[in-house]
């Protein structure tokens, strides 16, 4: 916490220093709030549509079904848990705040009201442009299982992106994500500022990295593990969304747009449980709350209609039986950011490379 705000009066004290950089700041800022209104007026007048062709009630099967395959594969019973889901607006980052997004199963009751934990009355916009962070590596392969050896809780993903535009799915785009492991490291990079800095065999560690194309209902699903934390910032997931990207022999991907950079995030209460577990309790660096992330308030909810928050329900009665976790993204396929990196994976193992802009802290 010390970090975060010594961070925080630096950077102001940075900027009052150039003033020029701050008002560019300040005219990216409004302009990003300005655009991201327009996305979320257009995505409002696509709701009515989307649920005429049956959209959401197709999507809340799916993800119904998809949470009895995972229980079903881990010996876990079908249906357990209380009914609970919030149904507060979101508007802006104290609404993001203190809205639940558990939804829980509850075996007593019928299959319309399981039906209605995974019903998303509304799509979430997100801000046009979040933090890519330094630890983005290009070149990660296209997969949908990201364990590997990683410890800690399960996370079962199921994103759906809609095109804001058009308010059709999104086909055929790519889902690029990653996030640090249960004690706070990111794969892929060797740096000071990610555990042991000396670790050159973290350069060819792929874990929790990894790319999916979306299909025909704009779905795309991972298994991968819940993030840990690191100093100065909340516990989250980093996410790249790529259009018209061309798929190599060896499953990477190359070129094509990128019309969003982002991140993702969790409720407190449910990191709180996360965290309390082994081995996300052996993890001794300082925690950041949600409410004191400049990312998830500054970037990603401030002044704006976003709610980069996952749904959730548990998949059996403890934490460490998983979690299924959803999200309804709204993006504007038209727009175009270059996200910045400072490793690579290539055929050689990861490397540094340099000339792209990505060092500095860990976002
Ligand atoms: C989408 O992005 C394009 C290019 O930046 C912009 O011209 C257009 O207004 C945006 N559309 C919406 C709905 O925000
Ligand atoms: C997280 O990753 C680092 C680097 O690979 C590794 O040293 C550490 O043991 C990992 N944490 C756990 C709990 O496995
Ligand atoms: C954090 O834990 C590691 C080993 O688990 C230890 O080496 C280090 O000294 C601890 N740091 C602090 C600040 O307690
Ligand atoms: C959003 O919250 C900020 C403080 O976090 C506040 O200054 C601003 O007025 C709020 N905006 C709206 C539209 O409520
Ligand atoms: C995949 O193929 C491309 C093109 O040949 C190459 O540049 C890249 O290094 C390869 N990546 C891996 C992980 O093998
Ligand atoms: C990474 O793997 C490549 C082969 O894929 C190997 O040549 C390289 O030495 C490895 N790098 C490290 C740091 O272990």
């Amino acid at each position: 916490m010390f970090f975060t705000k010594t961070l925080v009066l630096s950077l102001a004290a940075l900027a009052a220093a150039h003033p020029g950089h701050e008002q560019e700041e300040k005219r990216q800022a409004i302009a990003a709030r300005s655009t991201m209104a327009a996305n979320k007026r257009a995505l409002d007048n696509c709701a009515a549509s989307l649920n005429k062709r049956g959209l959401h009630s197709a999507a809340a099967e799916r993800r119904q079904a998809e949470v009895e395959r995972q229980r079903i594969s881990r010996g876990l019973p079908i249906n357990n848990g209380r009914v609970k889901r919030s149904s507060v607006e979101k508007r802006n980052t104290t609404d993001v705040l203190a809205k639940d997004h558990q939804g829980t199963l509850d075996g007593q009751r019928a299959i319309n009201d399981e039906l209605y934990v995974f019903q998303d009355e509304k799509c979430t916009v997100l801000n046009p442009q979040g933090e890519v962070g330094p630890f983005y590596v290009p070149g990660e392969y296209i997969r949908s299982d990201l364990r590997e050896n990683e410890l800690g809780v399960e996370i079962f993903i199921d994103a759906q992106f809609i095109d804001v535009n058009t308010c059709e799915p999104i086909v055929g785009g790519w889902f690029d994500v990653w996030n640090c492991n249960s004690t706070g490291v990111y794969t892929g990079i060797q740096s000071d500022m990610n555990g042991n800095g000396d670790d050159a065999s973290n350069l060819n560690n792929t874990a929790l990295r990894g790319i999916q194309q979306t299909d025909e209902n704009g779905v795309v699903q991972f298994l991968s593990m819940f993030p840990g934390h690191y100093s100065g910032r909340v516990n989250h997931m980093h996410v790249v969304f790529h259009t018209e990207a061309t798929v190599l022999p060896n499953g990477t991907l190359t070129g094509g747009n990128v019309p969003h950079i982002g991140q993702f995030f969790w409720d407190q209460d449910l990191i709180d449980t996360v965290e309390a577990t082994a081995p996300y309790n052996i993890n001794n660096q300082s925690v950041t709350l949600n409410s004191e992330d400049h990312v998830f308030g500054e970037q990603e909810t401030e002044g704006s209609d976003s709610d980069p928050v996952f749904n959730y329900v548990y998949l059996g009665d403890d934490i460490t039986d998983g979690l299924f976790t959803w999200i309804v993204v709204g993006i504007n396929t038209s727009a175009s950011y270059t996200p910045t990196y400072s490793f690579e994976l290539t055929e050689g193992g990861g490397v540094a490379v340099d000339g792209q802009d990505g060092g500095g802290f860990p976002a």
